[in-house]
């Protein structure tokens, strides 16, 4: 009986300390190591004054840093996706007024954060957090089941992969299920392991990637709804395109592990990749200006 109520005070704690979060900390983690990799001096200098610390967490940490507050901070949560009101597979579609609740969304929260990080009337710390938001939010804006309402995110699925039948849905195969097998990874990972994988999987990415250029990226930082919108709309049409293409009962019969996965590893590396380069130029953007604005400051100080 003992062991039994252990039991279920352990699954209890499982699922709620790590409900629905955004990618995995794995994709997370690659999103700022390949970011990273695309940062101009002053992107690069920006990140490290405004994560100076002492106890020596780097950009994936920070990358991360969003999921670990939602318990202290709830109305962070809505932060995290919008519910776009569409119906895949036959329709996808985002509308910012409709589907971003008043409670905010990934989109009102990119544009709080973007103008928070140069903002001078908010303190270091919050510039600070507002930089980690936004590394974490760009992250989340790429996976499709953020930006998706039905079955509350893909949550509302039951699905197997592989051996994993019980616990697994929809949104938390994308979040952490395919990121892990595109890696070799073991289902949960410690700390250290998860940042090892993670650098690995940006130093590849780089590489398969090095051919590609980063123009024509939406870079507005003072405009940050247009860019966040287009990047919305653009990751939502994937749930048309491939989530949930054969339907729910499809997905709620076959093992995810084999064909499915096939068709959706590509897609995550590249929305990890699409993901880590337009934040490096949003970030390169946000250092730019900041720097512009202060020579500007220096001019009529005369
Ligand atoms: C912007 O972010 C700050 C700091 O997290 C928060 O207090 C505020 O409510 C946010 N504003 C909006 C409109 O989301």
């Amino acid at each position: 009986m003992r062991h039994f109520l252990l039991f279920f005070a352990l699954l209890h704690f499982c699922c709620i300390l790590q409900p629905i979060s955004g990618w995995g900390d794995v994709g997370h983690r690659t999103v700022a190591y390949l970011a990273a990799k695309y940062l101009t001096e002053e992107g690069s200098q920006l990140v490290k004054d405004l994560l100076s610390n002492d106890e020596g967490y780097d950009i994936s940490d920070a990358a991360t840093w969003a999921d670990t507050v939602k318990q202290k901070r709830p109305y962070t949560r809505p932060w995290h996706y919008i519910d776009a009101l569409d119906n895949p597979p036959d329709s996808c579609d985002v509308a910012y007024e409709a589907d971003c609740s008043d409670k905010g969304c990934i989109v009102s929260a990119i544009q709080n954060m973007t103008h928070r990080v140069n903002d001078d009337s908010v303190d270091d710390t919050q510039r600070k957090e507002a930089l980690m938001f936004l590394i974490h939010f760009l992250g989340d804006v790429h996976q499709p089941l953020h930006v998706e309402g039905t079955a509350r995110g893909g949550n509302a699925i039951k699905v197997c992969f592989d051996s994993r039948c019980a616990q697994e849905n929809l949104h938390s195969i994308w979040d952490t299920d395919i990121p892990h097998k595109i890696n070799g990874l073991k289902h949960s990972l410690k700390h250290n392991d998860e940042k090892d994988a993670a650098a690995e999987w940006a130093e590849r990415l780089y590489t398969d990637n090095q051919k590609r250029t980063l123009i024509a990226e939406c870079s507005e930082i003072l405009k940050p709804l247009k860019c966040a919108m287009q990047w919305v709309k653009e990751t939502n049409r994937l749930n048309c395109e491939f989530v949930f293409k054969n339907g729910i009962p499809w997905l709620e019969r076959n093992n995810l592990g084999e064909e499915y996965y096939e068709g959706a590893a590509p897609i995550v590396s590249e929305q990890i990749y699409k993901a880590a380069v337009r934040l490096a130029i949003w970030i390169n953007a946000l250092a730019a200006e900041r720097i512009s604005r202060s020579r500007n400051s220096f001019v009529v100080q005369g």
